[in-house]
């Protein structure tokens, strides 16, 4: 058994090299269950590519991932079984398929229930898309939706697995205030651990309970929203992104 301050996800000196360019360097983070946690910075800070390592995309040069205070070593097909789903600046979705099936795919047989056959994952499926208020679009190709509703698409494809850790990659980007408000209260009422990689600060300073701060691949900053709200190295790396 892990000890409670163990469980969940923890990151620990995690660096990252593009050849000559230092994308993530001494990366450490813990990650409890249930809990929300940013991650935000300018451009080209390394938010994606922390995800990318998380779900075993990029190899870290250096640098361990604990779950549940055990060793691990991501992999992308792994992912589902160890409840563990993100969804992909922008909108990553099939255009071959209808919206319901892009949703399914990803709902193999949960492990040891061999009766879990089509009809029960296109239930889940379905069920996702209502919570995400898009059940109406299940028989339509996402290429025929409007961005707002596609980004819900992409939220539906990675709560139906119901994910322990559910890694948002800027869900926020090209949203309306409205949305950008359904999208902080299906946040917050998840019940599950959310990584959060947004640049709209309203949202992130409303949902999370811990915020990292990467700027060129160095974190610089953690805390609570307050914290990072008042911290002048954080102003300072936006206003450095900015010039
Ligand atoms: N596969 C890759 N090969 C080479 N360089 C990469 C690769 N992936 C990312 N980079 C570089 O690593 C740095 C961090 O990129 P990353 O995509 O993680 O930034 P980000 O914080 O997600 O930025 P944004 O806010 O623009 O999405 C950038 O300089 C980027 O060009
Ligand atoms: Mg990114």
């Amino acid at each position: 058994m892990s000890t409670p301050d163990e469980q969940g996800l923890s990151l620990h000196h995690l660096t990252v090299r593009f050849g000559g360019l230092l994308a993530l360097d001494d990366v450490s983070l813990r990650v409890p269950p249930k809990k929300v946690i940013g991650v935000i910075g300018p451009n080209g800070a390394g938010k994606t590519t922390l995800f990318n390592v998380i779900s075993g995309f990029v190899a870290p040069q250096s640098g361990a991932i604990t779950l549940d205070g055990r060793p691990w070593r991501p992999r992308p097909h792994h992912l589902r079984r160890h409840g563990i789903a993100r969804t992909l600046q922008g909108v990553g979705q099939f255009g071959g398929m209808t919206v319901l099936e892009n949703v399914q795919v990803g709902l193999k047989a949960p492990r040891g229930n061999r009766g879990y056959r089509g009809s029960k994952s296109q239930q889940d499926a379905y069920a996702a898309l209502e919570r995400c208020g898009v059940a109406d679009y299940a028989n339509a190709y996402p290429g025929m939706l409007p961005y707002a509703k596609r980004k819900r698409v992409e939220l539906a494809r990675a709560l139906a697995a119901r994910p322990r850790i559910l890694m948002l990659d800027e869900p926020a980007g090209g949203l309306d205030a409205d949305e950008i408000d359904w999208l902080a209260d299906l946040i917050r009422e998840a019940d599950t651990t959310v990584l959060l990689v947004e640049h709209h600060m309203d949202l992130v300073m409303s949902v999370c309970d811990e915020i990292l701060v990467l700027d060129f691949g160095k974190p610089i900053a953690l805390g609570s929203p307050g914290e990072i709200r008042t911290d002048p190295k954080v102003a300072e790396a936006y206003l450095g992104a900015a010039a």
